[in-house]
């Protein structure tokens, strides 16, 4: 399958939770969904040399490393690093707010400058082979998203942006926190839909507060390339991505969270033993089993013990025995 076909449904990045763990757990819920990493500044693999921030498995694939950055030589230099160690996909952050990255000028901020971000595609799209992608806001602050979100497109697809995931919402520079800003704008559908009109050719994905397939099928057949989805995804990882291959992929069978548990056992067991904690992983599973028998359970048993010395997969298997029961007693109730 193309990468842009993965793409037809992708799990967002996010600092601090879309890290190798989770995006390991993600890999045993769906085959095909692409999944993002976390955003890495293009400073700290260039200039920090921080290259450990670039480590993952190979059984992620396929993967996307989102970049962050407005020096265009920079982001060439550290889209070559991400093809080098594997990535299938460079996207470019287009749509962080945050106080810090705003300070870099980097992140939605340059929804303003679309000549310098044409740039940056540009010396990343000659620098390596693989797909060179954008995910940005509709707009940021008092810009008219109308006008400028398709001028902000051509001038990205010029430069040879292959696939763009639009978070349909603006970003407040001003006044607002990182979160508040994930919230408060409102969404406009409507108008990525308009984008699609206008750029029939180019893969666009949507993005921002959908939390369910259904949602995201009905924007497929309302006839977007594909769909992003960040937060529901990680807290209800099962409901949204168990069934993604059959459902959006037409391929594959629905996961059952227990398989998805059983399959990060030797992970776990690798990662405990390579000398890492049971809680950096674990943190990730905390939602598996949200909304079924078990869900409380589930959650108190790994955030109580995941941090106690020796913790491993035993607790895991633990706290599995714990919900399989929970669900018997439920089984019997019904
Ligand atoms: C904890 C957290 C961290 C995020 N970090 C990034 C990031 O590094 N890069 C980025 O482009 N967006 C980031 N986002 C925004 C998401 O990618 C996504 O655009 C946003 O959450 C809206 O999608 P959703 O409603 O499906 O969550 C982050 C969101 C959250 C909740």
């Amino acid at each position: 399958m193309q990468i842009n076909q993965h793409a037809r449904l992708s799990t967002a990045p996010m600092m601090d939770w879309t890290d190798r763990h989770c995006r390991m757990l993600h890999r045993q819920l769906t085959r095909q969904t692409l999944l993002y990493t976390e955003m890495v500044t293009s400073a700290a693999l260039v200039r920090g040399g921080a290259l450990h921030l670039l480590e993952f498995s190979p059984d992620e694939h396929p993967v996307a490393l989102q970049l962050g950055g407005s020096d265009p030589k920079e982001l060439a230099q550290a889209a070559v690093l991400g093809q080098t160690a594997g990535y299938d996909e460079i996207n470019l952050n287009v749509g962080c707010p945050s106080d810090r990255v705003q300070s870099g000028c980097f992140g939605a901020v340059l929804m303003e400058s679309p000549a310098l971000v044409a740039d940056c595609v540009a010396a990343m799209r000659d620098a390596v082979e693989v797909p060179v992608t954008v995910k940005c806001r509709i707009g940021v602050d008092d810009q008219n998203p109308e006008e400028v979100l398709p001028e902000f497109l051509a001038r990205i697809v010029a430069a040879g942006c292959e696939r763009v995931a639009i978070h349909a919402r603006k970003a407040w520079l001003q006044g607002l926190s990182p979160k508040e800003n994930r919230d408060i704008p409102p969404l406009d559908y409507p108008l990525v839909l308009r984008m699609k009109e206008y750029f029939p050719n180019l893969h666009i994905s949507v993005n921002g507060g959908i939390t369910s397939l259904d949602e995201a099928r009905a924007f497929l057949e309302a006839g977007l390339d594909g769909v992003m989805i960040g937060r529901a995804a990680y807290h209800t990882p099962t409901d949204i991505l168990a069934a993604v291959d059959p459902v959006i992929f037409g391929t594959g069978e629905v996961v059952a969270a227990e398989d998805a548990v059983h399959a990060m056992l030797p992970y776990i067991e690798g990662h405990v033993t390579g000398g890492g904690r049971l809680g950096q992983i674990t943190r990730h599973m905390l939602g598996l089993f949200a909304g079924r028998p078990g869900a409380r359970v589930w959650r108190r048993m790994l955030s109580e013990g995941a941090h106690l010395p020796n913790a491993g997969s035993s607790l895991v298997l633990e706290a599995l025995t714990q919900v399989a029961q929970q669900q018997e007693m439920a089984r019997q109730c019904e």
